[in-house]
């Protein structure tokens, strides 16, 4: 049975300590916090586990796997560090703070051959595979764009912005159904609140196959929005993920176009069949995603967003923060 630590009971840690404690999958045996309340609070909810202060006396301890849930600017040492100690890993999404630290830490999994793994949540929950499904069997058609609008007022987080923060998610979600990176990007945000750290921010991206996206992401907005629009020469799918019900329609929709019978004429009809919603399961994503790298320690097998997949997260932001068209230099005049 793997033995498990946890680092980082901040506000994400105690979910993945719940899970940890769920599944029958591994021994949750020992956690790990700079912060003495924290840790403290976290021994007294699981009283069987070891506790420690620092990173290196709980890398020492009889553990065969860590998940990391502290800062992303402490991710590539806290990974590095349990990777080198001979450690499988799980790091809390983004992987690392930028794409160089993000291979870095895919090439020593590699070659101290130990299962990295990202926590990129949304790929292991049953809306998202579903449309997986649906893009991969060719029932939407060829994919022409997609849209994705994560808003809501707050969290503020202190170590970085809204594109580190909320728009990993959509990435990750779209590199996983495109299976292809992005071959052109760009971005523009603003810091309303705080300066220097954008609250909204808007991205896109250009895929190989001509597909397009969009990612909308903001701190500062009156109402909680996680609506993913996907549109399909076949067929349309908006995944709401706050509907309680029905996370997916599929809207059998589309434009038709009619040959023209004199030259220059085109004729447009529209197809408006009927909405389903399909039935998915309830299980919670990131126990899912938890036992997924559980698995693939037993078996040696791959996570589906092993470090490589985390990288390509990595890459995607970079790509679109580098063309801001707010920078006067990218600036076209009108
Ligand atoms: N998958 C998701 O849906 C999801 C949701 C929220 C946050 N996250 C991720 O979880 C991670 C943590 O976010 P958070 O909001 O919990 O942050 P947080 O700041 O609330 O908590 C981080 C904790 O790590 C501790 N810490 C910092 N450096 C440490 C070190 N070197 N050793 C041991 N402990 C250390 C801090 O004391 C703190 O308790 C981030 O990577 C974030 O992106 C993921």
């Amino acid at each position: 049975m793997t033995k498990v630590g946890l680092i980082g009971l901040g506000y994400w840690g105690p979910n993945l300590a719940r899970v940890l404690n769920q599944t029958t999958r591994c021994e949750f045996t020992a956690c790990c916090d700079l912060d003495p309340q924290r840790l403290k609070k976290t021994l007294r909810q699981y009283p069987g586990l070891k506790g420690f202060e620092s990173v290196e006396d709980l890398l020492s301890s009889d553990i065969d796997a860590v998940v990391v849930a502290t800062p992303i600017s402490t991710h590539f040492d806290v990974a590095r560090r349990a990777l080198h100690s001979g450690k499988h890993v799980f790091v809390e999404k983004p992987l690392a703070d930028s794409s160089p630290r993000a291979r870095e830490l895919t090439e020593i999994a590699q070659a101290r051959d130990r299962r990295l793994m990202t926590g990129h949540t949304f790929v292991y929950s049953p809306p998202v595979v579903k449309v997986k499904e649906l893009i991969d069997s060719g029932a939407l058609g060829d994919l022409q764009y997609l849209s994705f609008s994560r808003v809501n007022l707050g969290l503020y987080r202190k170590d970085v912005d809204v594109v580190w923060d909320l728009a990993v998610h959509d990435i990750s979600i779209l590199l996983y159904w495109l299976d292809e990176s992005p071959i052109s990007a760009g971005s523009f945000g603003r810091s309303c609140v705080q300066s220097f750290k954008r609250d909204v921010a808007y991205l896109w991206f250009q895929f190989p196959g001509g597909t397009i996206a969009s990612c909308e992401v903001s701190w500062l907005s009156p109402q909680k929005m996680r609506r993913t629009c996907v549109v399909g020469s076949k067929r349309m799918v908006v995944y709401d993920d706050t509907d309680p019900s029905e996370k997916i329609k599929i809207y059998d929709r589309g434009v038709i176009v009619h040959q023209p019978e004199n030259f220059g004429e085109f004729q447009l009809t529209y197809r408006t069949g009927d909405m389903v919603a399909p039935n998915l399961a309830n299980t919670e994503p990131l126990l899912i995603e938890i036992e997924h790298f559980l698995d693939c320690i037993a078996t040696g097998e791959t996570p589906r967003t092993d470090g490589r997949f985390g990288a390509k997260v990595v890459s995607a932001i970079e790509m679109a923060e580098k063309f801001d068209w707010q920078r006067e230099d990218q600036l076209v005049a009108a």
